[in-house]
């Protein structure tokens, strides 16, 4: 498959094979396809993807996600979230090995444009994983599975299963796995017409 057919041939699975195991190996090397190379702004990688192994833990968060058996029955799940304070606390790391000019005007440019924005903290975290995980589905679609992204869970109920650490946000969940049902035609979508302007609003 080309680009644009993974692009294509993603599609948001409902049923998965719940017997079907993906080693850890497989698992790593999806996750790692997306840290490596899904774009971040200032390469700050806001993303904290959590991979959720244990099965009592996808029971719990089964059921703070409405009963969607995506949740237990997909073979990884990835409860991705983003961490608030990665502008201010890798920011030094991230940048290190930069040219020292380009370290210079890099680390006050990203502390003047978080510092004390707490809607453009959390606005970046969001930016991120959305790529993060569209990166990631891409990357299991490229290798044969299939995914789902989930948002349809109690954020705060989820927040406790995992013991979210305060200066992390959850964004959103991703199944991954194999799909064991054909997906729905591709419905209700809006005409480019409609949604595409040309230079201003
Ligand atoms: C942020 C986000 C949250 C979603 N949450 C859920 C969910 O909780 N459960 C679900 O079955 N699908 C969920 N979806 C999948 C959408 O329903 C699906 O992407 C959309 O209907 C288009 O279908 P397609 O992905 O197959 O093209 C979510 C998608 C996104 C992007």
């Amino acid at each position: 498959m080309n680009a644009i057919e993974v692009i294509q041939q993603r599609r948001a699975t409902k049923q998965f094979d719940a017997g079907y195991v993906m080693t850890l190996e497989e698992k790593k090397e999806l996750l790692n396809i997306a840290l490596q190379n899904a774009p971040s702004a200032f390469n700050l990688q806001h993303w904290r993807p959590l991979l959720i192994e244990d099965r009592a833990q996808r029971e719990k968060i089964r059921e703070a996600a409405w009963g969607q058996a995506q949740v237990t029955d997909a073979s990884m799940l990835v409860v991705l979230c983003g961490d608030l304070s990665s502008w201010e606390s890798q920011v030094k790391n991230i940048w290190a090995e930069a040219a020292e000019p380009v370290q210079q005007y890099m680390v006050p440019a990203v502390d003047s444009y978080y510092r004390g924005k707490a809607q453009t903290q959390r606005d970046e975290i969001m930016r991120s994983a959305g790529i993060f995980a569209q990166t990631l589905m891409l990357a299991a679609k490229a290798h044969g599975y299939d995914s789902c992204p989930m948002d349809g869970f109690d954020f705060d109920a989820v927040g406790k299963i995992i013991n979210k650490p305060e200066q992390y946000e959850i964004c959103l969940m991703i199944a991954i796995g194999k799909g064991v049902s054909q997906p729905y035609p591709r419905i209700g979508k809006l005409p480019f017409e409609q949604i595409v302007k040309t230079d201003r609003f």
